[in-house]
């Protein structure tokens, strides 16, 4: 098939695409998703085979106004009201028990559905024109997410009916996926609101072990997309945690024309192989916002190899180092 590209005068037209049961990428705050009518089974499994996307990962269902949950969850308990109210529109993912609207395709076989209510116009306004979307990122699986169309046609072009440009995404991570389905709020991936703005709205909240490690043996994913592999370049990704100097120090021992340093913009004169700017240093924000972006321009260089520093596991930075952390299949050399 064709792919077409989109601009954003094109709402009724994408819009239509969807209520045909076809394919539209769509800009969000976070990354590009790649969105079908969430009540339309048929073409919500259409996005499991044009992503390669396991069928037991479930989607999350995106919403351009409030009253939208009320068809898709059996229960809005309290604590998700106060988090929308504080949180919506924005990068937060709630997941719910589902109503029997939701199709078998979009929960995954589970009693639970992830809904979000981005802020992003142009996903607002399709989403308007049309129905409540189911959308993953819209990557190949396996791949870093996408933050521009242009990420979107080099993965999807040929697979997927259109793209609707909007210019490049403003978070650059996922959003936070938390589960208030049942117990204590659990936050099963870091993302745009973070931990620390979350449990000042609504007291004990955990982080899910898979944020941070690999799975146990037999342990069963909270979240079924924690268990694939994620976010990988071509390049191997290796993460660095030590000071600045024997970061440096590092690089510079074990760098050679393949190589790319993902570096602060304040050390770049400091390298002579291929440098990827990621914002200032401390600026978990900026780390995230170019991270998807560099980890692609890293293959597009053709580099074999990528150096990367660790974040910090707290504020953004979690966000950052549960992406980085499963880029890197979960090695960190200690410097
Ligand atoms: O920012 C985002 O969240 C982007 C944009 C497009 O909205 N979407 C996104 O979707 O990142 P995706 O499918 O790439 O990641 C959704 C994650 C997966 O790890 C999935 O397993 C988990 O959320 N998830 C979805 N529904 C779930 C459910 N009912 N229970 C547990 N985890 C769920
Ligand atoms: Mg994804």
């Amino acid at each position: 098939m064709e792919t077409l590209i989109l601009g954003v005068n094109d709402i009724e037209k994408a819009a239509g695409i969807i209520l045909k049961g076809g394919l539209v990428a769509m800009p969000t705050e976070t990354v590009y998703g790649l969105a079908a009518d969430a009540l339309n089974g048929e073409a919500v499994a259409s996005i499991f085979k044009a992503k390669g996307r396991p069928m037991d990962n479930p989607l999350i269902v995106h919403i351009s106004k409030l009253s939208q949950i009320d068809m898709l969850v059996s229960e809005f308990p309290e604590k998700a009201q106060r988090l929308a109210e504080k949180f919506w529109p924005g990068p937060l993912t709630v997941i719910l028990p589902k109503s029997h609207r939701i199709p078998e395709e979009v929960s995954a076989g589970l009693d639970t559905v992830a809904v979000r209510f981005p802020s992003h116009p142009v996903a607002q306004a399709l989403i308007s024109a049309s129905c409540p979307l189911a959308a993953p990122s819209a990557n190949l699986s396996g791949s870093p997410s996408p933050t521009t169309a242009a990420h979107v046609i080099s993965d999807m072009d040929g697979r997927i009916d259109a793209v609707l440009d909007g210019g490049e995404c403003s978070v650059g991570v996922e959003s936070t996926v938390i589960t208030l389905a049942e117990g204590t709020p659990k936050i099963l991936r870091p993302g745009g609101i973070t931990a620390e703005q979350i449990s000042a709205v609504i007291g004990e909240v955990i982080i899910d072990s898979a944020v941070t490690q690999p799975l146990g043996k037999n342990q069963k994913a909270a979240s079924p997309g924690m268990k694939y592999k994620h976010y990988s370049p071509k390049a191997e990704v290796i993460l660095l945690d030590g000071d600045d100097d024997k970061f440096y120090e590092y690089i510079h021992k074990h760098s050679d024309d393949k190589t790319a340093v993902l570096c602060y913009n304040e050390e770049a004169d400091s390298f002579s192989c291929v440098k990827i700017p990621i914002g200032a240093k401390n600026d978990d924000a900026a780390y995230a916002y170019h991270l998807f972006s560099a980890l692609r321009e890293a293959d597009e260089k053709k580099c074999s190899r990528v150096f990367a520093h660790c974040p910090k596991k707290e504020g953004m930075g979690l966000a950052v180092y549960n992406r980085i952390i499963r880029a890197a299949g979960f090695r960190v050399t200690k410097l």
